[in-house]
């Protein structure tokens, strides 16, 4: 079995995180916990770590004795125009962060793991997978799904954390969980913000100066169409302002919508809630998602 204990310099004096590469190495490690009694809690990502995955970790190590983090940048969920070579890899410090926030094992597979050679099956979806960035990313949510059922098919985890930044994803894992009969329990974290409001992402690396100055105005957007609607504003009008707000910001609009917070069926009227509204827009060349609640 290879299982490597790696140590960071920014080391705080917590356990160091194990860290295994085969899901044959990984069963073992969890198997033992299992008998032990330890309950287990599993954070899936694809590393390029930031707050909003310590506080995913963090609010895993509260949930469980010992905590699997997944560090893995999955193929399958870029379309072929898409950033997955250029998307940032970090591992060395992913470890150090993993550390600090009470990780027990990080597993970090090769493609070649996750996908071995004559590989060919993948989750179909509906659901809260229609719409919103299935129309802009029909394959992503497919790919998605495969590898987060492989994940917990492999770890076992009592409980999956998921951020509630990407929230139509935290919603298609949710029903595979329901439907698949998997057992787990799936939580969903708030997001984490810069102070004027942006959505922490791996992505904001790419934002230009001029482009970040410009990015917190998805959140505005969404903040004054969630208050107005919660005020009693006609949904479609507020909808079509933050449109209007976010297209005037610099950014090309791909959608903004007002949806069903658990189904994301679109609704007409507040009274169809508990409402969620969700954005997705892009700003020379990168792309940015955000989403709030309407607090009715
Ligand atoms: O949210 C992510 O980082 C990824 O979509 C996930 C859930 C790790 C699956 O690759």
């Amino acid at each position: 079995m290879s299982f490597s204990a790696t140590s960071s310099s920014t080391d705080t004096g917590s356990m160091p995180v194990g860290m295994v590469h085969t899901v044959a190495d990984l069963r073992r490690q969890v198997g033992d916990w299992r008998k032990a009694g330890k309950r287990i809690a599993l954070v899936p990502t694809m590393g390029a770590l930031h707050a909003g995955h310590v506080a995913l970790m963090e609010a895993a190590s509260r949930q469980a004795d010992k905590v699997v983090l997944s560090i893995f940048v999955n193929p399958t969920q870029f379309a072929p125009t898409e950033d997955l070579s250029r998307y940032p890899r970090t591992l060395e410090a992913d470890l150090a962060k993993a550390q600090g926030a009470g990780v027990a094992l990080a597993f970090v597979p090769s493609a070649a793991d996750m996908y071995p050679d004559g590989f060919c099956t993948t989750i179909s979806l509906a659901g809260p997978a229609l719409g919103l960035e299935t129309d802009f990313r029909p394959t992503h949510f497919a790919g998605v799904a495969t590898v987060v059922a492989k994940l917990l098919i492999q770890v076992a985890p009592d409980v999956a954390l998921f951020g509630e930044k990407d929230y139509q994803q935290l919603a298609v894992v949710s029903q595979l969980a329901r439907d698949m009969d998997l057992p787990v329990t799936i939580l969903g974290v708030p997001t984490v913000r810069e102070a004027d409001g942006l959505a922490l992402s791996s992505r904001n690396v790419y934002l230009s100066p001029a482009e970040r100055a410009n990015a917190p105005a998805l959140h505005r957007a969404l903040t004054q169409a969630a208050h107005a609607i919660a005020g009693g504003a006609e949904p479609a009008l507020a909808v079509e302002a933050a449109r209007a707000q976010v297209i005037a910001a610099g950014f090309a609009l791909d959608y903004l919508e007002l949806r069903h917070a658990r189904t994301l069926a679109p609704v007409a009227a507040a009274t169809d809630g508990p409402l969620r509204l969700l954005v997705a827009a892009r700003i020379g060349t990168t792309r940015l998602i955000d989403n709030i609640p309407v607090p009715l």
